[in-house]
């Protein structure tokens, strides 16, 4: 499968060669264009060596007549021999002319050729992003229906503080893979997904948690959003910034979470409570600090309300996944789980196993399917591993559906 990867011009042409690799890596054919300005930036030379393949650097650029007469329609050609167009990074100027559809250069002109999926990843200064041009270029290219990725927000090149840095490059090539695989098969869809902690305060200054990153449920949510549903992610406290393009409603507590999940569960089609929720929680808390003593103190801890088993009782024809984090018996606990809650699949992850589970970038878990199927899947990076899951649980749908 092949892509088009365009190269504004802008600081974060850099990291478009590291987008370049990421993209091989998924097994996808990288044709790159250049425009003029991201040639002062980096050279055409890194993507050839890097993808292997001649780099389009400008329209009329340094060619004969000759060379031109042949390859004046050079870019309808690059136009239909590829399936998706990926802009990173996408500047102010770029997303102007392809809001307004000027072509005066060859990734504009491609632009407007191109008929298949297009992402767009933009990286500015905040006071350009923030503009109101941009913001009306930007809705304009929403409405056509292109994947926008980030832009993120932190340091900026330039000095100030905001939105506008480069989203990374990991989570442009998850997009582009789920573009490049036509994989809009959640569209239409309204995907509900619960992720992180929960904290239960003792007093004003303490709580209990447990080591959940939240990395796992956001990235479902990324997955769910890159496959074209509609999704709510409903938060505990994390440290990871939200993807974009999704609704995110924080939380802190068991009960807080309960209540977000219940309260949006009816506008939802899939359920998945990635979320390692608490299991007790104090019902009453002291206004203030417990003080320090000579004497044994104990925690009166009482159950938390178990969201996922209330929603397998009235989750209706809705999807309902849940995940077990266990140390041993995975697969039995996982079954069991299943059954108590009333979950359609359980995602079984062994947290006692290194450079997976709690905090890391990778996972390594089981799926176990109320259709009776138990599905291993290999350690990979929580981003494949949430795709996964989305091809399992479409297909499961299918399944339950058949058999009722
Ligand atoms: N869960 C929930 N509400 C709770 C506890 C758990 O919705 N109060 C959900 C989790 O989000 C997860 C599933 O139940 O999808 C299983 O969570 P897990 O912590 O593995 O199991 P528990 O039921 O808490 O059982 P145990 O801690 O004894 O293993």
């Amino acid at each position: 499968m092949n892509v088009v990867l365009g190269v504004g011009g802008g600081i974060a042409a850099y990291k478009a060669a590291e987008l370049a690799r990421l993209l091989m890596r998924q097994g996808l054919q990288v044709n790159t264009v250049l425009t003029h300005s991201a040639g002062e930036f980096i050279t055409p030379l890194t993507f050839a060596a890097l993808t292997g393949r001649k780099v389009i650097t400008d329209l009329f650029a340094n060619r004969s007549a000759e060379d031109i007469l042949s390859s004046s329609v050079e870019h309808i050609q690059v136009a239909q021999e590829n399936q998706v167009l990926v802009v990173a990074p996408a500047t102010a100027d770029l997303l102007a002319k392809f809001a307004h559809g000027l072509a005066d250069d060859f990734l504009s002109t491609l632009y407007l050729a191109f008929t298949g999926p297009i992402v767009l990843a933009p990286a500015m200064n905040t006071n350009m992003w923030n503009h109101p041009a941009t913001v009306a270029n930007l809705s304009v290219l929403r409405a056509r229906g292109h994947r926008i990725v980030g832009p993120d927000a932190g340091d900026l090149a330039c000095g100030t503080v905001g939105p506008g840095r480069l989203a990374d490059p990991e989570q442009i090539a998850a997009v582009v893979a789920a573009a490049a695989l036509n994989k809009e098969d959640l569209s239409g869809e309204v995907v509900l997904i619960s992720a992180g902690p929960t904290q239960e305060p003792l007093d004003p200054v303490r709580y209990i948690t447990n080591r959940s990153s939240g990395k796992m449920g956001y990235a479902l949510a990324e997955a769910a959003n890159a496959r074209g549903a509609q999704v709510i992610l409903v938060s505990g406290p994390v440290h990871i910034p939200p993807p974009p393009g999704v609704e995110v409603v924080s939380v802190r507590t068991a009960h807080q979470m309960r209540d977000a999940i219940v309260g949006r569960m009816e506008e939802a089609t899939i359920i998945i409570k990635s979320a390692a929720v608490a299991d007790y929680y104090v019902s009453t808390v002291p206004a203030s600090k417990i003080k320090k003593t000579a004497a044994r103190v104990s925690l009166d801890l009482e159950p938390t309300p178990d969201i996922l088993a209330e929603l397998g009782s009235r989750k209706g024809d809705r999807l309902l996944i849940g995940f077990a984090a266990e140390t041993s018996d995975l697969i039995s606990e996982s079954r069991r789980k299943m059954k108590a809650k009333k979950a359609d699949m359980i995602v079984g992850n062994l947290v006692n196993v290194d450079g997976t589970g709690f905090e890391s970038d990778l996972n390594e878990v089981t799926l176990v399917m109320a259709t009776g199927e138990t599905i291993p899947v290999a350690r990979a990076t929580k981003r494949e591993i949430a795709h996964i899951i989305f091809d399992h649980a479409l297909r499961l749908r299918l399944a339950l559906h058949a058999s009722q």
